[in-house]
């Protein structure tokens, strides 16, 4: 049986890949994986048990332990362990804690056939750090969006902004450069462009651009067979670029 096609989007975080995923994932009518989401779940899961998360095989065991459960309807939810922990995973301390525990090798083994699961029919976009490399290596199709640290820190900034937090753009500075260090000098996965990646720079860019950008990478055969639009559908009020 030939396997259901992948389209991978990896890159650093804030250059816009959540976004872009799931607007092309409409667009083409396929199913959406967001592995960041699986290492936050994960963090929280650990910190919930009270496993020590300098501990990496503790860690990984929960990984195997945790029941892990996405359900999409206009947004995604995310049940860990029957509970909704959507928002919590939202959080800068999640996201501090997921990228710790994500450098673990242990855990990522741990985590990949949870994430190959999600490769089924009509076909799926992967969003993540490497989808492209490890996850789905074979993937038809690979981008590596990216975009300034200044422009992530100011996205990132306005987004929290937007959720009522109380957030500081110096610190979300440092903690971006941490993650972004961290992601790019692990041993185990890092953060590079798959070799066969095209890569995307959204620092000027809309959001509506780099959704068409990424959409012309897929052969027409591919976009009708999936029923994908024609024209970019996000209304243009998330934009990514600087207004
Ligand atoms: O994308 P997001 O910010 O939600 O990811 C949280 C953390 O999980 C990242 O900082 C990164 O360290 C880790 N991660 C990863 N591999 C992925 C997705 C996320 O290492 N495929």
């Amino acid at each position: 049986m030939t396997e259901a096609p992948v389209l991978t989007i990896d890159g650093p975080s804030g250059a816009g890949k959540g976004t872009v995923s799931r607007l092309v994932a409409r667009r083409l009518g396929w199913r959406f994986l967001d592995s960041g989401a699986i290492y936050r779940a994960l963090a929280w899961a650990a910190r919930r048990r009270g496993v020590d998360l300098n501990d990496a095989d503790a860690v990984a065991r929960v990984a195997g332990e945790m029941e892990l459960e996405f359900i999409c309807d206009d947004d995604v939810k995310v049940l860990v362990d029957g509970e909704d922990v959507t928002d919590r995973l939202q959080t800068e301390e999640c996201g501090r804690i997921a990228s710790k525990i994500a450098a673990y090798p242990q855990v990522r083994r741990a985590l990949l056939d949870k994430q190959r699961a999600f490769r089924r029919p009509p076909g799926l976009v992967a969003d993540g750090r490497d989808m492209g490399t490890v996850v789905f290596p074979d993937a038809p199709y690979k981008v590596f969006l990216t975009a300034s640290a200044e422009e992530r820190a100011r996205r990132r900034y306005l987004q929290l902004k937007a959720q009522g937090l109380d957030v500081n753009l110096d610190q979300i500075i440092k903690d971006l450069e941490e993650r972004d260090r961290r992601d790019r000098e692990r041993e185990e996965s890092p953060l590079v462009p798959a070799k066969d990646a095209v890569v995307i720079d959204s620092s000027d860019l809309s959001i509506d651009e780099v959704v068409d950008r990424v959409l012309a990478l897929l052969p027409e055969t591919v976009k009708s067979s999936s029923g994908a639009t024609a024209s970019s559908g996000s209304g243009g009020e998330d934009q990514l670029r600087r207004n």
